[in-house]
């Protein structure tokens, strides 16, 4: 029967329903792109094929949303083994009797069928996982991070190009190269932000010492001056670890770049083309950040400084929601939602800086810090420990600020991602910091 309902329940609904539109037709457009022996491959050991992570999304959504918040019975609980991120490694995967792509489309549509059926009745009370409509906001960003991870598949995938969209916009504004940040204490996290993660939260004080931090991410640019100086090449910018990874995996460059006569030249999606050195640099490592920032006599900014840089307004003392404000991003702040397919120039989005000056904090580039994942003081897992907390401990490493194939839905000046250090697959990029010197300190 359906209930009457509040206003504001209306509103949430219709959000949701909208959030959950917008998101599917991203997850269709990345599977429908190839076809269906693409489907099914693995392109990269790193990666599922495309067909894990269109069923895996629908399972999460049945699991979470028709189970649990609608306490209906199962569509398929025979699958839910093969879909577990946690029972199966990414690199088994394609061995596994998974659905072929008729039929996981087939179960994706019908567990959404199911998902618009209990929106219509369910009541968004002080439940947890109902309040706001947390589940809703959750699975919304959880499919929207796979389609980011699909993302990057396509990045990785041979073959002819099958993803096009049009170039970033050209820079509007000139960048200065750091912006100091005055010592002293700010909100980190949030206790507010109805849809933010448990690792988001609770809010708390964080008290921070002057530093400096680059107004911009590290550009192609000076990224080749790196190389070219044989960055690569002199352990002395390295950390143990970075070196014996360095020497292990042969890095000399990037992912995806490669010598193009005196230069270089990078793959994007299928296309290849002359490196542009305004660009931040895309696909390096944690180790790679860490050795060039040893290298320009600098240091990566541990996540607290990013999140100071990022939100921290000095006229209120208060933290925004977002560099530029409080609402929600627009086409004018950053380069989000694979609007564009690579990261824009440096100065292509001044209406997106942060009340500092810090420039492209959200969008084109995830940016490693160099942090630990760990909870924050008062953390509490919610929905479930595997959210967050397996992963929290020294292996990981924060990456703030979400890339251009990461969703509006899944990105706030709060959001934090972790990965291990080697990894460069993803959209990861950075920028550097440094203390303050004494003078600077005193203002
Ligand atoms: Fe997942």
């Amino acid at each position: 029967m359906p209930a009457t309902h509040a206003p504001d329940e209306q509103r949430l609904r219709g959000r949701i329903v909208a959030e959950l539109a917008r998101t599917r037709a991203r997850t269709v457009a990345l599977t429908e792109a190839v076809d269906d022996a693409d489907l099914v491959r693995q392109h990269s050991a790193l990666m599922s094929p495309l067909v894990w992570d269109l069923a895996h999304v629908g399972n999460q959504e049945e699991l979470w949303l028709v189970r649990d918040v609608g306490g209906r019975e199962p569509l398929r609980h025979d699958i839910d083994d093969l879909y577990d991120a946690f029972k199966q490694p990414r690199r088994d995967r394609p061995a596994l009797p998974l659905l072929p792509p008729a039929e996981a489309r087939r179960y994706v549509a019908e567990v959404r069928d199911k998902v618009h059926d209990l929106l219509e009745q369910v009541r968004f009370t002080d439940r947890p996982l109902l309040a706001d409509g947390f589940a809703f906001g959750m699975i919304v960003q959880h499919e929207q991070q796979h389609d980011e991870t699909m993302l990057a598949t396509h990045q990785l995938r041979d073959g002819a190009p099958v993803l096009t969209a049009p170039p970033p916009p050209e820079p509007a504004a000139r960048v200065a190269d750091e912006v100091l940040v005055p010592a002293g204490p700010f909100t980190m996290g949030t206790s507010t932000d109805p849809w933010a993660l448990d690792n988001e939260r609770p809010a708390h004080t964080v008290e921070l010492p002057a530093y400096a931090i680059d107004a911009a991410p590290v550009t192609n640019g000076a990224y080749r001056v790196f190389v070219a100086d044989g960055g690569y090449d002199d352990p002395r910018w390295w950390t143990g670890a970075g070196w014996r990874h360095r020497t292990e995996a042969g890095l000399t460059a990037p992912l995806h770049w490669r010598r193009d006569g005196d230069g270089w030249a990078y793959r994007r999606f299928g296309r290849w083309s002359a490196v542009r050195d305004d660009e931040p640099v895309v696909h390096v490592g944690f180790h790679e950040a860490q050795a060039y920032a040893t290298w320009a006599g600098r240091r990566l900014p541990t996540e607290a400084e990013w999140e100071k840089a990022a939100r921290f307004d000095p006229v209120t003392g208060r933290s925004r929601r977002y560099p530029w404000g409080d609402e929600d991003p627009g086409p004018e702040h950053a380069n989000l939602g694979q609007r564009h397919l690579w990261p824009a120039p440096v100065g292509a989005y001044p209406a997106g800086a942060s009340p500092l000056g810090v420039h492209q904090l959200i969008g084109d580039v995830w940016e490693w810090t160099s942090s630990p994942f760990r909870g924050y003081p008062g953390f509490a897992a919610f929905p479930y420990r595997e959210y967050s907390q397996v992963f929290f401990g020294d292996d990981h490493r924060v990456l703030r600020g979400g890339s251009f194939g990461t969703d509006r839905a899944a990105c706030r000046g709060t959001f934090r991602n972790w990965d291990y250090p080697i990894r460069r697959q993803i959209f990861s990029g950075f920028r550097c910091a440094r203390d303050a010197t004494e003078a600077e300190a005193r203002g």
